[in-house]
């Protein structure tokens, strides 16, 4: 006989997983009677529920459950793009409640790149997000020590060889003498660096505007994070 999966969850980690609350919310609207499991007020955030059957509304309103979280952060520099590491991850900029739910950064930025950092417990969806074959783009502003030359543009936006491998086509929009925007569909450790060290110039700051067409919400302080919206999610998953 097939095995019965057992998809029970705790009630206050189905509410935070759903991103509606904390975990300290959750035990306290359930203990001012506020959240009902089928109709009926559940006062114990602790009790086991089915969350793909039982119906669990907050103040009368339904909840919806969502298997994976999705969330956006805007990683400063010194953080480290890991689940665990000596230094400070992605994962510690989360609260203590989002720690426990599998959650792993898609992809990796350098410890002192900034910006847009997609993390999630959805594994099949990281993978096909950071295979090659797919061609995800992300978008990098950058500055750089030496001013950047048309002849240099041109090269980088055909590729260049950035020890043994030749990078893909991009696109570069300058933003000046020395700063601008580069779109990539791929993502080699230390790409843009090699790219710039490749045409003699150096990168002196650099951070990731946007992924997968997702561009980084700018009301995002450094170190903060929100769940991705419905619409985003949509977008992450349109060729999936
Ligand atoms: N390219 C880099 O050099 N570093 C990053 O963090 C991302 C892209």
């Amino acid at each position: 006989m097939p095995e019965k999966t057992n998809t029970k969850m705790r009630l206050d980690k189905f509410l935070v997983s759903t991103g509606c609350v904390t975990r300290s919310e959750a035990s306290k609207l359930c203990r001012a009677g506020k959240v009902t499991v089928n109709g009926h007020p559940e006062k114990d955030s602790s009790v086991k529920i089915d969350p793909e059957a039982d119906i669990v509304s907050v103040g009368g309103k339904a909840v919806e459950y969502r298997k994976y979280t999705y969330i956006m952060l805007n990683k400063p520099e010194g953080v480290v793009s890991a689940t665990e590491d000596g230094d400070v991850t992605v994962i510690d900029l989360l609260p203590q409640e989002l720690r426990r739910i599998g959650l792993f950064p898609c992809g990796r930025l350098d410890k002192n790149t900034h910006g847009f950092v997609l993390i999630t417990n959805h594994g099949e969806l990281s993978h096909f997000l950071l295979s090659p074959k797919h061609h995800v783009r992300k978008e990098y502003y950058f500055e750089t020590k030496f001013p950047i030359s048309e002849e240099d543009k041109a090269a980088l936006e055909k590729g260049v060889d950035i020890g043994g491998y030749v990078t893909a086509p991009c696109v570069v929009r300058l933003e000046g003498e020395k700063k601008g925007v580069i779109t990539l569909t791929e993502g080699k450790y230390h790409q843009i660096k090699l790219m710039m060290t490749a045409v003699h110039n150096q990168i002196t700051f650099l951070k990731r505007i946007s992924f997968a067409e997702i561009a980084l919400d700018s009301t995002l302080d450094e170190g903060s994070w929100r769940y991705l919206s419905e619409y985003e999610i949509e977008i992450l998953k349109r060729d999936f």
